[in-house]
């Protein structure tokens, strides 16, 4: 892509300015802002309808700056040695002296940070004095965006600029982990937990079903198509698209495949494109065959459950 260096500069004019735009990462499409801006960051929730009780992820491009907003500690840096820049969100204790919007953590003492891997986000975080606060570049409860075009659908011409990264590798978003006190999976993601685990050499929690609710990531509807999911299930109706993981010897044109051969990584790439390509065939409903419940397929199931609700 010869023109990257041109665009990589062009967000930055446009971030520079407090603006918004959106930044390919290797889960999701973001829509970026200033995160020390209250300007910037504010048009962040008012872009996306987002209540501004729900917090956004910060993404850094090193340590250093990391460090005049964060409290680290000895497992944040296990997990950083290891998967970092990779998939991973960490809920870190704030420090009292950053710059941070209050915007960003709605207040809270805590804020959630990650180091994303796309080569073009990176370069230009590198570019900038102050990293980018990015929620996924979609209208709340809705569909995350796994390329530009998707984030064209979500906003039209509403936003300034999109960098254009190709289709997110991950098609997923983060797996995010809070350390601010034992550690804990606030959400799954594209960091399978089975490997967090390995390298805690523990078994860390993660409460799908909450009381309260800690990260409206995982409130009930959301990543939603806007049309009923039916999960485990077989024979859909001709005007129901059904998703499915594993080639039949007979398909119609409500097959959709997430796979064809029970690849559960390659399925959960897939996900977000093909509920975004079903929903605008305005099917009357989404009829799912049964996803083993084990590494990616997990993630798929939690998400395609709170996408499902009613
Ligand atoms: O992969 C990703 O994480 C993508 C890309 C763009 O980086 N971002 C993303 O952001 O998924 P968003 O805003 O769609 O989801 C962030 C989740 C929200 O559910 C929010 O409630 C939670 O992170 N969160 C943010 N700050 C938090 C905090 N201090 N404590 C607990 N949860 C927090
Ligand atoms: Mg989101």
């Amino acid at each position: 892509m010869k023109n990257n260096l041109s665009n990589i500069k062009k967000s930055k004019y446009y971030l520079d300015k407090g603006e918004c735009i959106a930044i390919p990462t290797e889960t999701v499409y973001g829509l970026a802002g200033n995160a020390y801006s209250n300007k910037a960051t504010l048009k962040i929730f008012k872009l996306k309808k987002r209540t501004k009780k729900n917090p956004l992820i910060v993404h850094y491009n090193n340590l250093k700056m990391l460090n005049n907003d964060c409290i680290t500690n000895s497992v944040f840096f296990k997990l950083y040695k290891k998967f970092c820049p990779g998939p991973l969100t960490f809920v870190l204790r704030l420090k009292k002296s950053s710059k941070i919007s209050k915007n960003v953590t709605s207040n809270q003492k805590t804020l959630a940070i990650r180091f994303p891997s796309h080569l073009l986000t990176k370069k230009l975080l590198k570019l900038l004095n102050y990293p980018l606060a990015a929620p996924s570049a979609n209208i709340s409860t809705k569909i995350s965006p796994v390329s530009k075009e998707d984030v064209k659908e979500e906003f039209g011409n509403k936003i300034k600029f999109i960098l254009d990264g190709g289709r997110s590798k991950i098609g997923l978003e983060s797996t995010i982990v809070s350390l601010v006190n034992k550690p804990r999976i606030l959400r799954l993601g594209g960091m399978e937990r089975s490997k967090i685990n390995k390298v805690l050499n523990k078994n860390i929690t993660f409460d799908s079903v909450k009381k309260k609710i800690i990260v409206p990531g995982q409130s009930k509807l959301h990543y939603s198509p806007g049309i009923p999911i039916k999960l485990n299930s077989t024979n859909p109706k001709p005007n129901e698209a059904f998703i499915l993981i594993k080639k039949r010897k007979k398909s119609y044109k409500n097959y959709y495949y997430l796979s064809k051969n029970r690849n559960l990584k390659q399925a959960a790439k897939n996900l977000y494109k093909i509920l975004r390509v079903i929903k605008n065939k305005k099917y009357k409903s989404i009829v799912v065959e049964k996803i083993p419940n084990i590494g990616f397929g997990e993630v798929i199931n939690d998400r395609l459950r709170r996408a499902s609700t009613k």
